[in-house]
């Protein structure tokens, strides 16, 4: 028997909670559209109680993702679980995931109960929960540090109350693999209406084990996997779902299990998350990271020449990795561009040609031959700006040197384009007085990353700060072969998103002085 396992993924919940700055609604929909795309069966959106921002997000996530589940996490009370619904009820169907600690220690010392009440109120907000769906999730938070007696009393609680699938978090990463296989194994012998529930599991990356302790979890009947895209999430993170994808594919021959996922879509999707959440993957990362698929010795390429199985457990092309050997230039036309990207895997939703387009001709201008990465890199940088930004750079002229460095741009304000030149520490430090002088914004920088994108001299720079607007952070990124530039365009990624908001606030604030 093959049976299926579920893989639920929390990188816009669990993930999105360990983030310097949180992703804005479009960017946890064009991730949401990866996961669907990627074959996710269940898709935790969002705490919708948490704030109005990840309520919205919730929202607009259960209006657009028809191909897995939505699901909301709730605390278990009934105000969390209200907002959840409220926020999922756009979808047909939707999941409400509410949990509890189970602990000795978080039952005592966090929430200052007794183990009964937390019975209690489990049972309680299951039942409240079950009268918006059918589809309950229940977690017993820290279940790895769990009384085993305790546990299998609350699983059964909480099916009897009509949780359908009941999850086990290794919330503190403290379990190994034969001890967490052992718990699941000890639920599934002693908890008399287990068969009612599909038995899931959650496991953080404290001491390195997560995915090993989902696999063992798996092993001994669990039917649900929990984790996020990369291995995101809280301290060390979580499971990294295109590991669990990939061992239980790459082993059929071990496990009876396997996943929907669609493993060619494991690389795209990586890629975008490590992107928007400006989260680098490490490049020996298995599965995902940069040399995950490359032989450096001597010996390993002879026998990779000789016959790939020799040091090759599964391809690159499995997880959609695609070298097209034949780069673009600024002779290259529209059709040409979009036939690579067919080729890398991207649908035309998921970003605009004629933008696209723009940056292409102008990059391949500067640089002669662009290159799959540079045309990747150029999409996400496309798709982070909108053609209305009101900043746009113009004009930008640096002279650095061992001196003081001296800045002077042409930035265009809507309709205006307007002058400024500074000194400033660096090229950098120089550019941004002048930016925060003509914006007008004062923003101070947490972060500031520069990365090569691609290879050689000639490879894209891409600049990320994280800037702190009064007491807020947000992410910006900006892309280009001059890495001042890059850094000046990751300023106004940011300024141009806080000058949308303010511009709606006034919007706001204007109909209601009218009123
Ligand atoms: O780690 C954890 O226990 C969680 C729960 C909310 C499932 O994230
Ligand atoms: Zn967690």
């Amino acid at each position: 028997m093959n049976d299926q396992v579920i893989l639920f993924d929390t990188t816009l919940r669990d993930g999105e909670q360990a983030l310097s700055a949180s992703l804005t609604v479009k960017e946890k929909l064009q991730i949401a559209f990866a996961l669907e795309r990627l074959g996710i069966d269940v898709i935790e959106a969002g705490f919708p109680v948490s704030s109005p921002g990840d309520f919205n997000s919730v929202k607009t996530i259960a209006e657009n993702i028809k191909g897995s589940r939505i699901c909301a996490l709730a605390r278990a009370v009934e105000k969390d679980i209200d907002a959840a619904a409220e926020a999922l009820k756009v979808a047909d169907e939707f999941r409400i995931h509410t949990f509890l600690s189970t602990s000795t220690i978080h039952v005592q010392d966090k929430l200052r109960r007794t183990f009964d009440d937390v019975l209690d109120m489990a049972m309680k907000s299951i039942k409240h929960a079950r009268k918006y769906t059918d589809d309950v999730e229940f977690s017993c938070e820290d279940a790895g540090r769990t009384p085993i007696d305790n546990l299998c009393r609350i699983v059964e609680s909480a099916i009897s109350a009509g949780a359908k699938t009941i999850n086990i978090p290794d919330t503190v990463g403290y379990t190994i693999p034969s001890e967490f296989g052992h718990i699941i194994e000890q639920l599934f012998n002693r908890v008399p209406n287990i068969d009612q529930a599909v038995i899931s599991v959650h496991c953080h990356d404290d001491l390195g084990l997560s995915v090993a302790n989902s696999i063992a979890a798996v092993q001994a009947g669990a039917r649900q996997v929990e984790g996020t895209i990369n291995g995101l999430g809280e301290r060390a993170g979580n499971t990294a779902l295109e590991e669990v994808a990939m061992i239980l594919q790459t082993r059929g021959d071990f496990f009876s299990a396997s996943t929907n996922i669609n493993s060619k879509e494991i690389s795209r999707t990586s890629k975008l998350v490590s992107q928007l959440c400006n989260m680098p993957i490490q490049s020996n990362k298995a599965i995902v990271g940069a040399n995950a698929f490359s032989h450096s010795s001597g010996i390993h390429q002879d026998g990779m020449l000789k016959n790939k199985n020799t040091y090759e457990i599964m391809t690159p092309e499995s997880i959609g990795l695609k070298n097209q050997g034949l780069n673009l230039t600024s002779r290259s036309g529209r059709a040409a561009v979009k036939s690579h990207m067919d080729t890398l895997g991207y649908k035309d939703g998921d970003y605009n040609l004629d933008v696209l387009y723009e940056n292409f001709l102008k990059l391949a201008d500067k640089k002669g031959q662009v290159f799959d990465y540079d045309l990747e890199s150029l999409m996400y940088f496309s798709n982070l700006r909108d053609e209305d930004d009101f900043f746009k750079l113009n004009y930008l002229s640096v002279q650095s040197g061992s001196v003081m460095s001296t800045t002077s741009i042409k930035l265009q304000c809507g309709d205006e384009e307007k002058c400024e030149a500074a000194v400033g520490n660096g090229p950098v430090d120089a550019l941004y007085q002048c930016i925060y002088r003509v914006t007008g914004y004062d923003i101070t920088l947490d972060k500031f990353d520069l990365t090569a994108k691609g290879e050689g001299e000639d490879g894209l720079g891409q600049a990320d700060i994280i800037a702190n607007y009064k007491g807020r952070k947000y992410h910006g990124t900006g892309v280009s072969t001059d890495i001042v530039e890059a850094a000046g365009e990751a300023l106004l990624h940011v300024i141009n998103s806080l000058h949308r908001a303010d511009e709606i606030e006034q919007i706001k604030q204007r109909k209601h002085t009218e009123a």
